[in-house]
């Protein structure tokens, strides 16, 4: 098993949703979260105070689904979130251990 952390546009997650549904993805969490990547990090001096300018609103997808469907659900999300421009987002891809669905203590794939 493993973990996506997928962070895209919002104007995007519409269609990576739609599409990893359609690839058998069960579940996902989202959080909308700031940051930056290579591009920024500078900071601006305001009323005397140097403050962090560019903490870039983006959406995070967490998801835990069999390590067999990741190389589709990468393409799956290229496919939808990349336009080309700088800040399209990342996938960072992480090992999972275990999973335990609470209500019924299935464990590992059965509890995805
Ligand atoms: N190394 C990183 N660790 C954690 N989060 C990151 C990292 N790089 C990027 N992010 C997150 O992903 C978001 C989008 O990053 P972004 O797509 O700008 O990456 P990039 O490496 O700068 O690529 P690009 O050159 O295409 O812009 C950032 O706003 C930040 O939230
Ligand atoms: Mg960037």
């Amino acid at each position: 098993m493993r973990k996506l952390e997928i962070i895209i546009r919002h104007s995007r997650l519409r269609a990576v949703k739609e599409g990893l549904l359609a690839l058998g993805v069960r579940g996902m969490s989202i959080t909308d979260i700031k940051g930056f990547g290579r591009q920024g990090g500078h900071t601006e001096i305001y009323r005397g105070n140097e403050i962090q300018v560019d903490f870039v609103p983006k959406v995070k997808l967490e998801i835990v689904m069999k390590a067999e469907l990741v190389d589709k659900a990468v393409d799956v999300i290229r496919e939808h979130a990349c336009t080309g421009q700088v800040g399209d987002g990342k996938i960072f891809i992480l090992p999972v251990e275990n999973v335990i669905r609470i209500r019924t203590d299935e464990r590992g794939v059965c509890a995805m």
